[in-house]
């Protein structure tokens, strides 16, 4: 922390976009850290504001509610519940978990905008960018594809190569294409409003290279080559029509940028919460003795570090970010995660997968995280890490001194008598180890604060190891009386300084000892349980995992790892994720004829078709005109999707889909029933 005495914190933990449900890579990175932070400086009493939320707008979600047929809007309704649910089981302890597409946080960023724009913030430019004319869209970069000009791989985006890693922009693709149409995207004028940011950089080298270099050297030294290489203006808005529409003259079907409106999420997030707490929410944005800490991934320092800073230095009333910890990343298996290669541990799945062992993988990710470099995630860990030092030292330690107490007190805690060398030892342990774990957190090291802390468990389960009280109860119980007040000592303040990292298992551990949950201050207390006080009854904190148990889970990676290889090295395309028989149910599909068939006018692969569904006559809009000519389709039979949600192409509703069987070489034929039947006939 620096030197400042703060009066309270404000932690942001990067939104996460709603395109997609989160993975251990997430926890890992972003969200066990900030938890564990926040939890801690909670228990010391701090005043701690914990804000996290959905990030809803953006083309990536765009892109996946056209990929999935449905709207952006049921994409971030299903995926924040699905991650707000994850979060919350895995005791990621958010004081609320807000979203972008809230009124709230519509009003807030558009009055942020409003405010930069009247203050002249903005310069107003007009330049060309890729359209796209068969879907009438300016294309966002992700929805252009092109060959990298770097390594050659013929799928990077216009913003980045998946393959090389290398950032792009869209002029730089070789053959670019819209990922929307296929066609080859035209350059059209479109307005935008930039941040300047080269007039930041100056302010910025200050504030970040000279005033800040207790930042992570991973941040800093991201920031300074940002900075070292100059700084260019950026759009805050994007020609979209999904996100908070940009709130001045003249900018119609423009959206801020969503890199401008997530940020503003946090405070949005305050509001939220102010509101519901009926407080205020300015001192926890505006007030200099507020300290403000992101946390985020590697791949978002520079939104968190120069581009948001820079718009809150614009705006002239916010405090800056105190410090921005950022992690790298999380391999798994030795592979980078991937969401399109489904190669992740969802954290959903392992959820249904592996029920009560949320705090297993909390304490894995911690013990593993990637805090200085890129680190990797194995099964065989995982199982190591519960097995030899959950089950083994924190769990052994904590079964055998209340086994032991049940035993020998029936649950009361026995007075502590004369104290030996090894005792006085193991109470001064005790006495540090709390100072051990703040020094770690307090400079980030989430690492090393684990190992601290385990460090107690190890200290007690030596102590009873080497004291061997069961074997003195019978010749010197008063002795045994003195061991076990002290283990349990230790056992009360483990649960003190493991409730950050260890919450649920911690909860489960004071129910045992029936005690209060204590406060940080009282950690190094050697007395925080009074002789004659009762425990409970012990259950298990930990269980082994079983090769079994890890076998499966390597099992299912080798499985995607196997269909995977197959979607790059044959012609069949890979099989879609799994469907239930309800998802299958949901769609109605009937034989229909096609009663009129006209060329869409510039256009060159539509047919515009009208089709006798059975139930009604409708118009569909069809790919398939270098396929076929108006001639060959009318009267002939065809499958056609009926519940499809309308869309608008080329100005036209499409009502319904042809469903079409494609080959090798990319030719159309017709799904037709092998003899003729009346058109609405159904399929199942
Ligand atoms: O990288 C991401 O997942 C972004 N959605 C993070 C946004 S953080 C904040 F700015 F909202
Ligand atoms: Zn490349």
């Amino acid at each position: 922390m620096s030197d400042k005495n703060f009066k309270r914190h404000t932690i942001t933990a990067a939104l996460p976009y709603t395109n997609g449900p989160v993975h251990i890579g997430h926890l890992a990175g972003v969200y066990v850290p900030a938890d564990i932070y926040a939890r801690y400086l909670k228990s010391k009493g701090e005043d701690v504001l914990f804000v996290c939320g959905s990030d809803e707008h953006g083309v990536a979600i765009t892109l996946r509610a056209k990929k999935e047929g449905v709207s952006p809007k049921e994409i971030v309704d299903k995926y924040h519940t699905l991650i707000k649910d994850s979060f919350d089981k895995f005791g990621i302890d958010f004081d609320i978990y807000s979203r972008t597409s809230s009124e709230l946080h519509r009003e807030t960023s558009s009055e942020f905008f409003k405010k930069l724009y009247h203050d002249g913030a903005f310069e107003e430019r007009t330049s060309e960018q890729y359209y796209d004319e068969e879907s009438k869209m300016f294309l966002a970069d992700r929805y252009i594809i092109g060959t990298c000009p770097n390594c050659g791989y013929d799928a990077a985006y216009g913003d980045q190569c998946e393959k090389c890693g290398s950032s792009l922009s869209p002029s730089e693709l070789i053959e670019p294409k819209s990922a929307l149409s296929g066609d080859k995207p035209v350059l059209k004028e479109t307005k935008h409003w930039f941040l300047p940011m080269q007039d930041y950089e100056n302010w910025l080298k200050q504030w970040i290279l000279e005033e800040h270099k207790e930042w992570k050297p991973n941040v800093y030294g991201q920031c300074k080559s940002w900075l070292d290489n100059g700084l260019n203006p950026r759009a805050m808005t994007r020609d979209l029509d999904w996100g908070v529409p940009v709130p001045v003259e003249g900018a119609e079907g423009k959206v801020l940028y969503v890199w401008f409106d997530a940020p503003i999420g946090y405070i949005s997030a305050t509001k939220e919460w102010a509101n519901q707490q009926n407080k205020d929410w300015e001192p926890y944005w505006k007030d200099e003795n507020t300290r403000l800490l992101h946390f985020i991934g590697k791949d978002n320092i520079v939104f968190h570090c120069i581009i948001f800073p820079s718009i809150l230095k614009a705006e002239g009333s916010y405090v800056l970010p105190d410090n921005v910890p950022a992690n790298e990343f999380l391999n798994l298996e030795g592979n980078k995660i991937s969401t399109s290669k489904n190669w992740a541990v969802w954290l959903h799945e392992f959820l249904e997968e592996m029920p009560g062992k949320e705090d297993v993988l909390r304490y894995v990710l911690c013990a593993n995280a990637p805090e200085t470099k890129d680190n990797d995630f194995t099964w065989k860990d995982f199982q190591a890490r519960n097995n030899s030092e959950l089950v083994a030292i924190l769990g052994n330690f904590i079964n055998r001194a209340l086994v032991l107490t049940n035993k020998y007190y029936e649950g009361s805690i026995p007075e502590r008598g004369e104290l030996f060398d090894i005792d006085k030892d193991v109470l001064e342990k005790l006495k540090k180890s709390p100072e051990k774990v703040s020094a770690a957190l307090d400079k980030f090291k989430f690492r090393e604060g684990l190992i601290e802390f385990m460090d107690l468990a190890r200290v007690g389960n030596k102590y009873l190891a080497e004291t061997e009280p069961w074997k003195l109860q019978k010749e010197n119980p008063d002795r045994v009386k003195t061991i076990m007040n002290i283990a349990l000592q230790i056992a009360a303040n483990i649960t003190i300084i493991g409730e950050p990292f260890l919450p649920k298992s911690m909860d489960k551990l004071i129910a045992m000892l029936g005690i209060q949950k204590h406060k940080w201050a009282q950690a190094g207390n050697q007395d925080i349980l009074p002789a004659g006080h009762r425990i409970n009854k012990p259950t298990l904190l930990f269980e082994k995992v079983e090769d079994e148990t890890v076998q499966q889970q390597v099992e299912k990676l080798e499985n995607t790892k196997k269909s995977n290889k197959m979607e790059d090295t044959s012609d069949i395309v890979g099989m879609k994720d799994e469907i239930n028989f309800d998802d299958f149910m949901k769609m109605d599909m009937r034989v229909g004829t096609v009663l009129d068939a006209v060329k869409m006018p510039k256009s060159k692969k539509l047919l515009k078709l009208t089709i006798d569904t059975g139930i009604d006559k409708r118009t569909i809009l069809s790919g398939i005109s270098e396929h076929f000519s108006p001639e060959e389709v009318i009267g002939k039979q065809v499958t056609v999707l009926v519940n499809l949600a309308p869309r608008k192409m080329m100005g036209e509703m499409s009502e319904g889909m042809v469903l079409m069987a494609e080959d090798k070489e990319g030719k159309l034929k017709f799904i037709q029933p092998s003899e003729s039947v009346n058109p609405g006939a159904t399929i199942s």
